[in-house]
């Protein structure tokens, strides 16, 4: 039995079958309509979430299956002080998979521990987020063809972004891939992505403050949220929130592929003028990330369509 806590987990040969599979689903969604019947996904999230839990909860109802699940902390025994992995304990008598959420990095990992079914990160406190890196590499492949030979420039919040840790170790994987990692000083990528994925990956990469300078380079720009729920100070969230604004200006020395991506919600950091540019990719990866958890959830759960 396996679970999915860090991207790395997944060889670069099971990234490229799950991508192939979500292919296929999209391309025949009806051949996995019947592959879950009678599995049930728990998804336990003491965190907020639209997109990653309904995108979990549509998954499962496409493959057959059901859910179940709660959506706050609150309304958990969380709330009367039960530990992580007694709720993983649980929940493994009444589901076939669990997907959980929670502020504290480290904890799906506990559950993962405990629980007598596959448990599936989706995403802990300020640390990974798999399954959206598996989002977006559905997207990146789709619009890009490969994952190779790639500038992939991320910017905003690269301290707390868990999308930005888990998609830099799976990008780190590939031949070619140079990443320009743009952000405030104070949010820069955190020293362990950098010693433990970024040199010993013997990745180019540089740190840089400006999007202007460096947009006209890249294939991919990979745009974060500030992420406010993980500053110890509002005041520092309200000086660096708006350090990074793409707008139809910035744009226009900007690659004319360019795909622009953000695992969203999206605050002020993407102009709503932008979404109408056709290199703006972010609400197609959204639809991508149900299919990326179908395959998913498929590979966990051991079921194949012939
Ligand atoms: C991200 C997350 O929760 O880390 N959202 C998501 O899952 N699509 C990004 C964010 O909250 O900024």
């Amino acid at each position: 039995m396996r679970s999915l806590i860090d991207i790395k987990e997944l060889t670069v040969q099971e990234i490229e079958e799950l991508i192939t599979v979500a292919e296929d689903i999209i391309a025949n969604p009806k051949k996995y309509s019947e592959v879950c019947h009678g599995k049930k996904l728990a998804t336990l999230f003491f965190e907020p979430s639209t997109r990653t839990r309904l995108s979990f909860e549509a998954a499962m109802y496409e493959l057959g299956g059901n859910v179940l699940g709660f959506s706050e902390a609150q309304s958990s025994s969380a709330a009367k002080g039960e530990s992580v992995s007694d709720t993983a304990k649980t929940v493994s008598c009444y589901a076939d998979i669990i997907a959980m959420r929670h502020p504290k990095e480290g904890a799906p990992l506990v559950a993962s521990m405990r629980a007598s079914v596959p448990v599936i990160n989706a995403g802990d406190g300020g640390h990974n987020h798999p399954t959206q890196t598996l989002t977006d590499l559905l997207t990146i492949h789709r619009e890009k063809g490969t994952f190779e030979n790639l500038t992939i420039g991320l910017c905003g919040d690269l301290k707390f972004g868990r999308t930005v840790h888990s998609l830099i170790s799976a990008m780190a994987r590939y031949k070619g891939v140079k990443f320009v990692l743009i952000s405030p000083e104070e949010l820069r990528v955190p020293e362990y992505v950098i010693n433990e994925v970024l040199i010993p990956g013997g990745c180019d990469y540089v740190e840089v403050r400006s999007l202007e300078e460096h947009i006209g380079s890249l294939d991919i720009l990979y745009m974060t949220r500030v992420q406010r729920e993980r500053f110890f100070n509002e005041q520092d969230y309200i000086r660096l929130k708006d350090t990074y604004i793409l707008d139809t200006e910035k744009l226009k020395k900007a690659k004319n592929d360019l795909c622009i991506m953000h695992p969203l919600p999206r605050v002020n950091e993407i102009a709503v003028s932008v979404d109408d540019d056709p290199r703006a990719c972010y609400f197609k990866q959204v639809l991508y990330g149900k299919y990326a958890r179908m395959a998913l959830i498929m590979k966990l759960l051991e079921l194949e369509v012939k």
